[in-house]
């Protein structure tokens, strides 16, 4: 279908005024994004802001209660059958089968998708290749490490080549090695053309791998713009004071209040925006010694994504529960 012509905005993926309730609880109150084709777009946002619902509207497994999106340019509600030719989807299948080896699951899933013996295989041993499993192929897949899982998982989802790729939390549990690993076959199939939604909680993966970041909290976009932008939004350069001795950190907190971004009481490190530059600087150097805190060092620096993200969202809840998410996400993917 072409999208100009029936009036459906272009873009891989345009959602407009997308709303989701489960029971009494609204957890998406009209979300708005366009993925550019050929892009990548991070949806960040800390833990129940609701990117997995969003994920599983687009992809079609939970059907929205307002609002439109189109993938591909087909409707998700009206379309679900020619949108699921369409897309890519990591995790959610929970189609790797831990007693076959990676080939066979490989194999078996381009038959469902009603590939030719011979094209079943050709794919499959393509794929083996690109995620670097030829070694490991003929193992049954109980045997990998995560990341191995996790680069069939994503190999599954690409069996039919699908122009449009779903990826929620795809790095998740991953060790920083394995994470490059898979950052970098992202970024390949973007390369190739693919256009792909990715969730994260991580500021660095939008970071690096995104076009485009949207950031949501509780069910609404509360900022988007390339990653520049958004650190920009959080405007001054920041400043990391180290108090010299922990017993006096609690008061140092106390006494920058109304200034104060982040605190790390382990690193004894208070964040704050220097928004009138050097004169914040000396402000806050100041109450700190009336107050008789000794001030071990002072660094400025630019904002980090991270930073951006936690004036943005006001608080410093995402990264909560990490791991039983990541329990919880192990379980749904491996069975
Ligand atoms: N099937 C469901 N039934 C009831 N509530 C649900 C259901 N699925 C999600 N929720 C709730 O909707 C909200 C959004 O959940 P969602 O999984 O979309 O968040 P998320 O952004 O993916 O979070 P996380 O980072 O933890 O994966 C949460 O409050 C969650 O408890
Ligand atoms: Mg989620």
């Amino acid at each position: 279908m072409d999208t100009r012509q029936s009036g459906i905005p272009d873009g891989a993926i345009v959602v407009r005024n997308l709303q989701k309730s489960f029971g009494d609880h609204k957890v998406l109150h009209g979300i708005d994004l366009t993925v550019r084709r050929g892009s990548i777009l991070a949806l960040l946002g800390p833990n129940g802001a609701g990117k997995t619902t969003t994920v599983r509207i687009l992809s079609t497994l939970l059907l929205p209660d307002g609002g439109e999106a189109w993938v591909n340019g087909y409707d998700v509600v009206r379309q679900a059958c020619e949108v699921r030719t369409s897309i890519g989807l990591t995790g959610q299948f929970a189609a790797v089968d831990l007693y076959l080896t990676g080939e066979e699951n490989l194999l078996m899933l381009g038959r469902l998708y009603r590939l030719s013996r011979a094209d079943a295989k050709r794919r499959t041993w393509e794929l083996l290749e690109q995620f670097d499993l030829v070694d490991a192929a003929r193992r049954p897949v109980r045997t990998y490490s995560g990341g191995m899982k996790r680069r069939l998982d994503l190999a599954m989802s690409l069996i039919a080549a699908p122009p449009i790729i779903f990826l929620d939390e795809p790095t998740t549990g991953l060790d920083p090695r394995s994470r490059l690993a898979l950052w970098a076959l992202i970024k390949d199939l973007a390369n190739n053309g693919a256009t792909i939604l990715l969730t994260t909680q991580y500021m660095d993966e939008a970071d690096h791998l995104a076009d485009w970041i949207v950031v949501i909290d509780e069910g609404r976009v509360i900022a988007e713009g390339d990653s520049d932008s958004l650190k920009a939004r959080v405007g001054a350069e920041h400043m990391d004071l180290t108090i010299a001795s922990g017993s006096d950190f609690a008061l140092a907190q106390q006494m920058v209040d109304g200034h104060q971004l982040q605190a790390d009481p382990e690193r004894r490190v208070l964040t704050i925006v220097a928004s009138h530059g050097a004169t914040t600087l000396k402000q806050v150097l100041q109450r700190l010694e009336d107050a008789q805190i000794e001030v071990e060092s002072v660094s400025m620096r630019r904002p980090t994504l991270d930073d951006a993200f936690l004036f943005l969202t006001g608080n410093g809840s995402h990264g909560n529960g990490t791991d039983r998410i990541q329990e919880i996400q192990e379980k749904v993917r491996y069975g």
